[in-house]
């Protein structure tokens, strides 16, 4: 595997591997790799012949500096990891490669709908820059096919808005969240948490799963089921911030007739922000 920083060498050897005829399968990180992130390669492997990932920390969707300064580094485990999977070409690019005009003068790129509400309202700006620095990484990249987590299900959706209103011309794959064993959703995050907290973080997972098997029961009063996962949640020592049903698609407020329904639950546990989802499927 080579890792290359330019934008220009990041370009010379993906048109030698579109010259060989290779099928350009693309997965954008943030680095600190862990399974949930190689799931993603190995998914980018099994559908494409080479596999470029990004590791960039993109300070255009941090709301907060702290948040920013304290996000882990981990450059050469990282390419370990990489070069122990399907992983053809790591682009590693500094932050002046990426925003040489100034993160202020840089075009913004914004979904509307699906980006407000859910993590958009307690993190006011996060989603434009998500959208504005993937929509950069496809220009430099230009995948034949892209590779995003479920886990960051709100993410997910305005990718797919994205790509779908700027007739990008490839496929976005949504690959299952890669959970620890007591049902924790993998996360850089979670690195911030104690063994004890990790623990008791296995409690969102449950919460999804009560609402869930409450939905399949036939269950339809959402908000109160979402009061009832908060209240669990609170006496679990989390500061739950959202808990929510929605229409899997449009991320509307679910509604008594939608069939395709995603659970959605964002909680802050001691020094981390947790987010986590599960899909119910009605129909
Ligand atoms: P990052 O948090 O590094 O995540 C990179 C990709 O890995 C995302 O598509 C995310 O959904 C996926 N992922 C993370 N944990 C996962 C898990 N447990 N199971 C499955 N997939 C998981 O998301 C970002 O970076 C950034 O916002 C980015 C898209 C790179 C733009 O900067």
């Amino acid at each position: 595997m080579k890792t290359v920083e330019t934008i220009a060498e990041l370009q010379t050897e993906i048109k030698a591997a579109r010259a060989a005829g290779k099928r350009i399968g693309f997965v954008p990180t943030m680095g600190n790799l862990h399974e949930g992130h190689m799931i993603l390669v190995d998914a980018a492997a099994e559908e494409c012949d080479y596999v470029v990932a990004s590791i960039f920390i993109n300070p255009l969707q941090f709301n907060d500096i702290d948040d920013l300064g304290r996000y882990p580094r981990t450059l050469s485990a990282d390419q370990e990891h990489l070069k122990d999977r399907d992983c053809d070409l790591l682009f590693y690019p500094s932050v002046d490669e990426m925003y040489p005009d100034g993160q202020e003068a840089q075009t913004t790129v914004s979904v509307p709908v699906v980006s407000e509400g859910l993590c958009g309202d307690s993190r006011p700006g996060h989603f434009d820059g998500v959208a504005t620095v993937v929509s950069k990484l496809f220009h430099m990249v230009q995948p034949d096919a892209a590779f995003f987590g479920e886990k960051d299900f709100q993410q997910l959706a305005v990718i797919r808005k994205m790509v779908r209103d700027l007739n990008l011309p490839f496929d976005v794959f949504g690959v299952p969240t890669c959970r620890e064993e007591n049902g924790l959703a993998m996360s850089s995050r979670n690195n911030y948490l104690s063994d004890d907290e990790k623990q008791t973080a296995g409690q969102i997972y449950s919460v999804l799963t009560e609402i869930k098997d409450k939905i399949l029961a036939g269950e339809r009063n959402f908000a109160e089921l979402c009061v009832l996962g908060k209240q669990t949640l609170l006496e679990h020592d989390f500061q739950p911030d959202y808990v929510e049903v929605r229409e899997a698609n449009s991320l509307a407020p679910a509604t008594e007739d939608d069939t395709d329904l995603v659970i959605l639950v964002a909680a802050i546990l001691g020094k981390a922000r947790l987010i986590d989802n599960m899909r119910v499927n009605l129909a």
